[in-house]
């Protein structure tokens, strides 16, 4: 027998999955196993498939449309926003909370006023394809707009 078998076995006779000179034993382990692997690899394979499902958000609207390809950005580059526009949005409303400052200086250099409705959502204007779209795949359900009241009511959420 190899060591690494003699290992795998003396491994599995702790988990008292292996009891030697039992012939049902060999199945069960074998049985134990692969229930093992599948299981353990479910969150992989479910999560792989979903993520091939999503699709880019649409950043086809008019406010987007118009601007100059060169400035055809968010206010912070692109793969910060998709992983932290909750933390900027967090920072936006105590930066007007607490200290009244409007003002926001995007990675650019380009001046932005801070505000949810005005600025956000100018240029993102197709709230249930972009944000919500998003949110719904990802199972999110952020609860702003009882609020923000500004919003469209054809938007949801
Ligand atoms: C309980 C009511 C309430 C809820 C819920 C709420 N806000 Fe606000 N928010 C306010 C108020 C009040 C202000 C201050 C408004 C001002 O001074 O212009 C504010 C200001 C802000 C600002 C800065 C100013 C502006 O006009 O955008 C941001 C950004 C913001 N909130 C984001 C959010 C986000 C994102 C959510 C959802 C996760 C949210 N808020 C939920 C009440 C709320
Ligand atoms: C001047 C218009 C403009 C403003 C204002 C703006 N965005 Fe964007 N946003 C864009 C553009 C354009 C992109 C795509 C950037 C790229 O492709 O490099 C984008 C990308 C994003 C993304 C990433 C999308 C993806 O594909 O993963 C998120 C999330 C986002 N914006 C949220 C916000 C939030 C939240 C605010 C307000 C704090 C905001 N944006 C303000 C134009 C804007
Ligand atoms: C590329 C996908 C994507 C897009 C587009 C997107 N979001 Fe999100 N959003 C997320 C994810 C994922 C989370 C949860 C992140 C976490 O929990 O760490 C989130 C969380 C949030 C939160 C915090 C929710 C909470 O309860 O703490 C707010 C507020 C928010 N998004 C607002 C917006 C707005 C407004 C837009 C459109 C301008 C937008 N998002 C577009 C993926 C996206």
């Amino acid at each position: 027998m190899s060591e690494e078998k003699k290992k795998v076995i003396n491994s599995l006779k702790d988990t008292g999955f292996y009891k030697p000179g039992k012939i049902y034993d060999r199945g069960k382990v074998i049985a134990g196993i692969v229930v093992f692997i599948v299981v353990a690899a479910f969150p992989f394979f479910y999560t792989a498939g979903k993520a091939a499902k999503m699709h880019e958000p649409k950043l086809d609207t008019p406010v987007i449309r118009q601007l100059p390809e060169a400035e055809r950005v968010c206010v912070l580059p692109k793969q910060e926003m998709r992983e932290n526009h909750m933390v900027l949005l967090n920072e936006w409303r105590d930066q007007v909370v607490r200290e009244g400052n409007r003002e926001y200086t995007g990675y650019t250099g380009k001046k932005y006023t801070i505000s949810l409705q005005n600025t956000c959502m100018e240029c993102h204007s197709n709230y249930d394809e972009f944000c919500n779209e998003c949110h719904q795949y990802t199972v999110q359900t952020p609860v702003c707009w009882g609020c923000h009241i500004q919003k469209p009511k054809e938007w949801a959420g």
